[in-house]
C-alpha cells in the first residue's frame, strides 16, 4: 500500500485557523494602511489557482527555475547526497520531481519531507509522489514556516529546498528572522537550495503578477472568499480591483486589492465594520526581487555562505546552494 509510506502530520497549533486568522485580520484590516499576510490565500481553491498561475505565459519564474533545476539537478545530487529532502512551501511539489529524480538516481535519498500551511496541497502532492517514487518515504507536515521549523527528527544530511522565490514574499526584516530560524534548525552538514527571482524590466515583472486572463486577479481576490467563509464577512470580490505595481525603491512587486467605491464591509465574527474609501488599497502580497550582491550579503549576515549561484539562460531567476557558516 503506497499510503503506508505517506504520513501527513498536522503541527499547526490548536485553533490556528481561528486564532491566527482573527488576530491577523484584526491587526491588519482595522485601520489604514490595511494589509493581510499572504498565507491566507492558500486554501484548496487558492492552491489550485496558484498552480494555474505557474502555467501562465506571463509567469516566467516557474519555467526559469525549472530550467535551472533540469540543468543542475545531477550536480546538486552529487555534491549534497542527502538522506532527506525537506521542502518548505512545497505546494504541488511539481518542480521537486526533477530533484527527486536526480536524488533517487544518486541512491542516497530515503525520505521526502514537504512542509506547507496548505493541508490540501500536501495531501494531493504527497500521495502522488508516494505513488510515483516507490522507494521513498513521504513525511508531510502541515505547519507555518514563520513559526519555527519542526525538522528535528529527519535523518541527515538534509537538503532543504525553498523554491519559487517564496523567500521574496518576506520583507527584509522577515527574511532576517527567517535566516535566524534556519540557522538554528540546520546542522553543519545540511544544505539549503534557495530559489530567488531577480530584478529585471519592470514591465516584465508587473505582467507576471497581472496576467491578461485575470488568473492572478482571481488568486488575489480568493483571500476575500476565505474571509467571507471563515469569518462570515461580506466582502464583494467584484467591488475590488486587482493591482500589481513595481516599487522601484524597495525593488519589489506589490499586490493590492483596491476598493472601487466607498463601501462598508462587515466582519461579524470579529465585530468589525470597515469603512473603505474609494480607491483605498488592501495590501495582500509583496514579491521582492533580488540582486546577487545584496542577497549574498544578507545571507552572509544571517549565518550562511553561498556556494553556488546558478541562473537560467536569460538571467531571470537564480538557484542558490547555500551552507551554514
Ligand atoms: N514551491 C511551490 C509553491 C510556491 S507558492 C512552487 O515553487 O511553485 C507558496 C507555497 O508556500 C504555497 O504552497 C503556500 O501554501 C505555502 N506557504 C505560504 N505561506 C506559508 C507559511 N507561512 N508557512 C508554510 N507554508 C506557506
Ligand atoms: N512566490 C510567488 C511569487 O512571488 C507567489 C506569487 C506568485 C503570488 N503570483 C502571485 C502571490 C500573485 C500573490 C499574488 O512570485
Amino acid at each position: 500500500m503506497p499510503e503506508s509510506r505517506f504520513t501527513l502530520d498536522d503541527r499547526l497549533p490548536a485553533g490556528y485557523f481561528t486564532d491566527s486568522l482573527h488576530s491577523d485580520v484584526r491587526k491588519g484590516l482595522t485601520d489604514p494602511p490595511r494589509s493581510l499576510p499572504p498565507k491566507w490565500f492558500y486554501d484548496k481553491r487558492g492552491s489550485d489557482l496558484f498552480e494555474e498561475i505557474t502555467r501562465l505565459p506571463e509567469y516566467y519564474p516557474t519555467r526559469a527555475e525549472q530550467e535551472i533545476l533540469t540543468r543542475r539537478a545531477p550536480e546538486i545530487a552529487a555534491v549534497t547526497r542527502p538522506s532527506t529532502l525537506i521542502e518548505l512551501g512545497s505546494g504541488s511539489s511539481r518542480k521537486t520531481r526533477t530533484l527527486l529524480d536526480a536524488l533517487t538516481a544518486g541512491g542516497s535519498l530515503v525520505r521526502y519531507a514537504p512542509l506547507d500551511v496548505s493541508a490540501a496541497a500536501l495531501a494531493e502532492a504527497g500521495e502522488a509522489i508516494c505513488r510515483d517514487y516507490p522507494g521513498l518515504t513521504v513525511s508531510a507536515t502541515v505547519a507555518d514556516f514563520e513559526g519555527g521549523l519542526p525538522l528535528s527528527d529527519e535523518p541527515g544530511p538534509r537538503l532543504l529546498a525553498f523554491l519559487g522565490s517564496t523567500i521574496g514574499n518576506f520583507d527584509a526584516a522577515q527574511r532576517r528572522a527567517f535566516y535566524r530560524t534556519l540557522a538554528l534548525s540546520l546542522s553543519s552538514d545540511d544544505v539549503l537550495l534557495l530559489g530567488a527571482d531577480l530584478v529585471k524590466d519592470p514591465d516584465v515583472l508587473v505582467r507576471a503578477y497581472d496576467d491578461s486572463r485575470g488568473v492572478t486577479a482571481d488568486f488575489n481576490k480568493n483571500v476575500l472568499h476565505v474571509l467571507n467563509r471563515e469569518l462570515g464577512a461580506d466582502f464583494d470580490p467584484g467591488a475590488f480591483d486587482h493591482v500589481a505595481l513595481w516599487n522601484a525603491d524597495e525593488e519589489r512587486v506589490e499586490m493590492r486589492l483596491r476598493s472601487r467605491t466607498a463601501q462598508t464591509v462587515k466582519i461579524p465574527d470579529l465585530d468589525l465594520s470597515l469603512d473603505l474609501a474609494a480607491g483605498e488599497d488592501l495590501r495582500t502580497e509583496l514579491s521582492c526581487k533580488f540582486r546577487r550582491e545584496s542577497l549574498t550579503a544578507e545571507l552572509h549576515e544571517g549565518g550562511f555562505t553561498v556556494r553556488q549561484w546558478w541562473t537560467d539562460q536569460d538571467d531571470r531567476f537564480a538557484l542558490l546552494l547555500v551552507v551554514p557558516n
